[in-house]
C-alpha cells in the first residue's frame, strides 16, 4: 500500500473524529431552513452536485492570484483575484457542507478534514488579503502560498472522498449494465402485493419491485439508491392521486417510480427504471440499450 494510500485509510477508520462530524452534521442540518434550500446546495435541480463546479472558480481564481504574484505588474490583478476567490467560497463550501451531511461515517471523516484543510486555506487567503491590502506585498504573497497549500490538501482529500470513497458518485449507474439486455421473468404477477415494494433481482441487480393498486401498473426500479446505495426496496411508497413516488430509507431522498426522476434530494441522480411486460400473468423486466447507452425506460 502506498504511503498516501495508508494515510487515508487511517483517516477513514478515525472514529474519534465521529462524535465532532454528528455535531456539525446536526447543526448543518438544523441551519439549512428547508428541503428546497437543501435540493438548491445539493444540485438536484441540475441533475448533478453543483459543489464539484462551484469548487472551480476560488481555486482557479487562487492559483492564477499566485502566478500573477510571480508576474511584474501582476499585483494589482492578484489581489483581485484572491477577493474573487474570497467571495465565491462561501457558496462552494455551502454546498460541501450540505452533501457532507448526508454521507455515511467513513466518508465524513476524510470530508471533516478536508473541510477543515479548506477553512485553513480561506483564512490564509483572508490574511493574504489583509497583508496586501496594508502595502505587504511579500507576506500576502507567502501567505497566499500557504493557502495554496492548504487547498491543495483539502482537493487532495475531496478527490479521495469522491473517486475512492464514492462520495457523491451516483451509485445506480451500474445496475442497468448488470442487469443485462434481455427480459428477465420475475415470476407470476399475482405473487407482486399491491401496494407494497419488494425486492427481487433482475440478473446481478437489486431492483424494487411496486404493484400499484389501480389497474394493473407495476414499477421496476434499481433498489440501490443513486445518492450512497440505501435499499430503496425498504422505503416507502406514496401512492394515490397523482405519480407514485418512493422515499429512500438512508437520507430521504424521494424518487418518481414511472421515470426514476429525483424529487427530492440529497440524490441528484435519476435512479434507473426498467421496462415492463406482463405475459401470461408473469411478470418480465428489461434494462434498456439504445447503442451502446443504458437508458431509462420509455413510459
Ligand atoms: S442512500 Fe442517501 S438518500 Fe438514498
Amino acid at each position: 500500500m502506498s504511503v498516501i494510500r495508508a494515510l487515508f485509510s487511517r483517516l477513514e477508520n478515525a472514529r474519534p473524529l465521529d462524535p465532532v462530524a454528528e455535531a456539525i452534521a446536526g447543526a448543518v442540518h438544523s441551519t439549512i431552513p428547508n428541503a428546497r434550500i437543501a435540493d438548491l446546495l445539493h444540485g438536484r435541480w441540475l441533475g448533478h452536485p453543483v459543489h464539484p463546479i462551484l469548487v472551480q472558480v476560488p481555486v482557479g481564481a487562487w492559483i492564477s492570484a499566485s502566478a500573477l504574484d510571480f508576474t511584474p505588474g501582476g499585483r494589482n490583478a492578484s489581489r483581485r483575484l484572491i477577493a474573487l476567490g474570497l467571495l465565491t467560497a462561501p457558496a462552494a463550501m455551502a454546498a460541501g457542507f450540505a452533501d457532507w451531511a448526508d454521507l455515511e461515517p467513513d466518508q465524513r471523516r476524510v470530508g471533516l478534514v478536508h473541510a477543515a484543510a479548506n477553512t485553513v486555506g480561506v483564512t490564509l487567503y483572508a490574511a493574504s488579503w489583509s497583508a496586501r491590502k496594508n502595502g505587504h506585498q511579500v507576506k500576502g504573497a507567502g501567505l497566499a502560498l500557504l493557502g495554496l497549500a492548504a487547498v491543495g490538501l483539502g482537493g487532495a482529500l475531496g478527490g479521495h472522498l469522491a473517486y475512492s470513497q464514492a462520495g457523491g458518485v451516483n451509485h445506480a449507474e451500474g445496475a442497468m449494465r448488470r442487469a443485462g439486455d434481455r427480459w428477465i421473468d420475475l415470476g407470476p404477477l399475482s405473487d407482486f402485493p399491491i401496494g407494497e415494494p419488494v425486492r427481487r433481482e433482475v440478473g446481478d441487480t437489486t431492483v424494487v419491485v411496486y404493484r400499484r393498486a389501480n389497474g394493473d401498473g407495476v414499477h421496476v426500479l434499481a433498489s440501490e439508491c443513486s445518492h450512497v446505495g440505501g435499499p430503496l426496496h425498504e422505503g416507502g411508497v406514496t401512492d394515490g392521486p397523482g405519480e407514485p413516488r418512493i422515499t429512500c430509507p438512508w437520507h430521504g431522498s424521494v424518487f418518481r417510480l414511472v421515470d426514476g426522476e429525483p424529487l427530492r434530494g440529497p440524490a441528484t441522480a435519476c435512479q434507473p427504471v426498467f421496462r415492463t411486460e406482463i405475459a401470461a400473468g408473469r411478470l418480465r423486466a428489461r434494462a434498456f440499450a439504445e447503442g451502446s447507452v443504458w437508458k431509462n425506460a420509455e413510459v
